[in-house]
């Protein structure tokens, strides 16, 4: 028996890293899976690998706009929505003096209103009982080194989906949040950290964790699952970051 059988999952920023392995793991568990993204050509790749009948819709969480055109094309499709996965996000790593206004308004403009418009527009199209999962980060409630940006930018989840959790309460929908510590995605070409310095970078990342390792993919995806499955569980901040909370 699939544990997703016949259920309708969208994934934002579903073309890649985490998104794209929990679309593929929520469709081999027979889910209709929709992801988005900005680039075209990177979600026409990603559902070849998702399979399972899955779906791109191209469009930029920042834009309401877009998340309206979302919704309007899954609704024509699906009509309704079981699994809401509100994923896609951005990080450009500095100190806080080297923050410019334009780097500071697309990490809220993406992480954190991106969230919110998302939920809100999405919203009519959810079932009742449905499961709404969104991707904040460790760097929400720890201290990391260049993180003050990304990490406000994710802190207002947790109060968004606390709030979320009651006012969809009639509707038995769960809003759950999933913090990933640092995890193996293309995400990590992105953190304005030279090709030179990487490898470095992840060494001495990967040393702080306890597990003596970054997390892969698809061990957030089996976490996500574990939220859109779980009846029982609401409210919740999942911190999936091989013990990193704790060094
Ligand atoms: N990997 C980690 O170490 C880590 C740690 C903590 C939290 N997270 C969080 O996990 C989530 C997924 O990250 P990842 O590691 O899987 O990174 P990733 O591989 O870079 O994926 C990010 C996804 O977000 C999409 N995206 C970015 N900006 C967007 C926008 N404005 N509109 C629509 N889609 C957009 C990207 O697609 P396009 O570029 O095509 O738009 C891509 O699909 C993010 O919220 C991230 O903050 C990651």
């Amino acid at each position: 028996m699939q544990l997703l059988q016949d259920k309708v999952a969208v994934i934002t920023g579903g073309n890649s890293g985490i998104g794209k392995e929990t679309a593929k793991l929520f469709a081999k568990e027979g889910a209709k899976v929709v992801v988005t993204g900005r680039r075209q050509d990177i979600l026409d790749a990603a559902i070849e690998e998702i399979g399972h009948g899955a779906i791109a819709i191209c469009g930029d969480v920042a834009s309401v706009a877009d998340q309206q055109h979302l919704v309007a094309e899954v609704g024509s499709r699906f009509g309704a929505v079981d699994i809401y996965m509100a994923n896609a996000g951005v990080i450009n790593l500095s100190t806080s003096g080297e923050v410019s206004e334009e780097e500071y308004d697309r990490h809220f403009a993406v992480n954190t209103r991106g969230v919110f418009f998302g939920v809100q527009t999405m919203a009519p199209l959810l079932r009742k009982g449905s499961s709404i999962i969104v991707t904040s980060s460790l760097a929400a409630t720890k201290v990391l080194p260049n993180h003050t940006v990304y990490a406000g930018s994710k802190a207002a989840l947790a109060a968004f989906a606390r709030n979320w959790a009651i006012e969809f309460r009639e509707r038995r929908i769960r809003v759950n949040i999933l913090s990933p510590g640092p995890v193996e995605t293309e995400i990590l070409g992105k953190l304005g950290v030279s090709e030179a310095d990487r490898p470095a970078l992840e060494r001495q990342l990967a040393d702080l964790i306890p597990a003596g390792r970054m997390g892969q993919p698809e061990e957030l995806a089996r976490a996500a699952l574990f939220l859109a499955t779980d009846n029982f569980v609401n409210g919740l901040e999942l911190l999936v970051d091989g013990g990193l909370s704790l060094a």
